[in-house]
């Protein structure tokens, strides 16, 4: 059998509805039979003893043989307001008296209940014992008053029943409502949990036992939910963000491995060009000294003799990138001395429109370091950053200052005290697609002829033999800026 989908107070009023039906009717029937018995009993007994009446004093010798008596007599039964026939029958003679109501007549039987052969009139039949009279008296009395009472006490009883079943109702919806309402506002508050307002309290400021137990339980079951879904998100949390630190020591680590490859290629290529070279460099020397001062060749040598030397230079880049340069004695530098020149040779150099400053933090501890070295750093960063700025203008500012990395920093290999150089520039900045190969050697966007695409190669190779790390911030626009975190032993 479907099941009824009806909510409680639904259902509240349906079973009420139903007890009523049920039971009105019968109150209803009860209480119209005892009213109409009543009624009709008290009928029959009023209108029997004024029949009585009348039979005793018609009884009386001489009433008999009095017409005039007679005829009073029965007048009286009418008179009384609920006569409405009077006959007397005596000896076959028959008196009937002047008031009786015209459209009622003797049907020649008598009623013993109310409701009995007519519908209005009510008939009595009472014999008159009087020695030398056969005689009888019929009196008919009329129900209607009676019945009009019956028929107004139904209707009010069904008015009354109706409106008390009416009553009924609307009791039962105030207290069906009034026990549902805390059950309503605990719906919502956990409709609002399942829809992610997991701080939402469930409780019901109510006096039903039953329903504050159910609160507390549901109450209890969230608090343990709320604990488990915290619990799995911040597992969640914990899982990307190692799969997210895997994937970065991934790429470093892919990054780093073609970038050594390529070093070992490239050192390996610059060794064998810069042997080549010093003969080139030597005996082009030799062939200039010799030739005479206004020999036209003396031009072609000192072009073999430029190109050589800036083919060295290249070399030079390479195999400091591919850490083949000999870096000497790593002794105990404070940058701020090689940070000064740089600045002092790069306010010189740059074009107007570009401003160069320094900002040095007071107190910054020495590194191991080689200087030639870290000018080589500084100069290829530096000279990078007025390339970026070389149409527009703006602003490099070279920093230094201590800085801690907390355990929980950006990767494995960063952690602990680190002298923190930085070179910023306002120029055009990079994509990340730039931004991603500029330590891969020979690298560049430079047009042909105008860059190697050695100067970052040069730094990164630098910085991992002083154990350094590079950082590069940079986005299309907003310039540039590069962080060399050195260990502080
Ligand atoms: N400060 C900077 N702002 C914008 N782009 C830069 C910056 N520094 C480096 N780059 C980009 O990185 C590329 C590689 O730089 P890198 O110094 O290695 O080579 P290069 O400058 O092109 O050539 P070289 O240094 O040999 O003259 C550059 O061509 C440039 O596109
Ligand atoms: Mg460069």
């Amino acid at each position: 059998m479907a099941r009824l989908n009806l909510s409680l107070e639904q259902r509240a009023v349906l079973g009420v509805a139903l007890i009523h039906l049920l039971v009105l009717p019968m109150v209803g029937g009860l209480l119209l039979v005892v009213a109409q018995e009543t009624l009709t009993s008290s009928f029959v007994q009023r209108v029997r003893t004024v029949a009585r009446g009348v039979a005793d004093a018609i009884e009386i010798p001489s009433v008999l043989d009095d017409a005039k008596q007679t005829g009073n007599l029965l007048d009286s039964v009418i008179l009384t307001g609920e006569g409405v026939y009077a006959e007397l029958l005596d000896n076959g003679r028959r008196t009937v008296s002047a008031l009786n109501r015209p459209t009622v007549a003797y049907t020649g039987v008598q009623d013993l209940h109310f409701f009995e052969h007519s519908a209005s009139a009510y008939f009595i039949v009472l014999p008159i014992n009087t020695p030398g009279h056969s005689a009888e008296v019929r009196l008919a009395f009329d129900k209607r008053a009676t019945l009009d009472n019956i028929a107004r006490i139904r209707w009010n009883s069904v008015k009354v029943l109706l409106a008390y079943a009416a009553l009924s109702l609307a009791l039962t919806v105030a207290f069906v409502r009034h026990l549902t309402r805390p059950l309503a506002r605990l719906r919502l508050s956990a409709r609002q949990v399942a829809s992610g307002d997991y701080e939402r309290r469930l409780s019901a400021d109510t006096g039903i036992p039953e329903v504050r137990d159910l609160a507390a339980d549901l109450e209890t079951m969230r608090c343990e939910l709320v604990g488990v879904t915290a619990k799995l998100r911040a597992e969640m949390a914990e899982r990307q963000k190692v799969e997210a630190q895997r994937q970065a020591l991934e790429m470093e680590l892919r990054r780093r491995q073609r970038l050594e490859t390529i070093g070992r290629l490239a050192g390996g290529v610059a060794h064998e060009i810069n042997n080549s070279l010093v003969p080139i460099l030597v005996f082009a020397q030799v062939v200039f000294d010799a030739l005479p001062a206004d020999s036209p060749s003396r031009e072609h040598v000192t072009g073999i003799l430029r190109s050589a030397r800036r083919s060295k230079e290249v070399i030079k880049k390479m195999l400091t990138f591919s850490r083949q340069l000999d870096l000497g004695k790593l002794e105990l530098l404070h940058l701020s001395e090689p940070v000064d020149e740089v600045v002092r040779l790069f306010s010189t150099l740059a074009p107007p429109g570009i401003t160069v400053a320094k900002r040095i933090e007071a107190g910054c501890p020495p590194i191991m370091a080689d200087a030639t070295l870290i000018n080589l750093l500084m100069m290829n960063l530096c000279t990078n950053a007025l390339q970026a700025m070389h149409s527009t203008g703006g602003a490099l500012t070279v920093t230094l200052s201590r800085r801690a990395v907390p355990d929980s920093g950006s990767g494995e290999e960063l952690r602990g005290a680190y002298l923190d150089l930085g070179i910023r520039d306002t120029g055009h900045g990079m994509d990340a697609a730039t931004a991603e190969r500029i330590f891969e050697p020979f690298f560049t966007t430079r047009e042909p002829g105008e860059g190697t695409g050695l100067g970052l190669a040069v730094v990164h190779g630098i910085a991992e033999s002083l154990g350094a790390v590079v950082l590069v911030d940079s986005s299309p626009g907003a310039g540039t800026e590069f962080k060399v975190l050195f260990p502080i032993p």
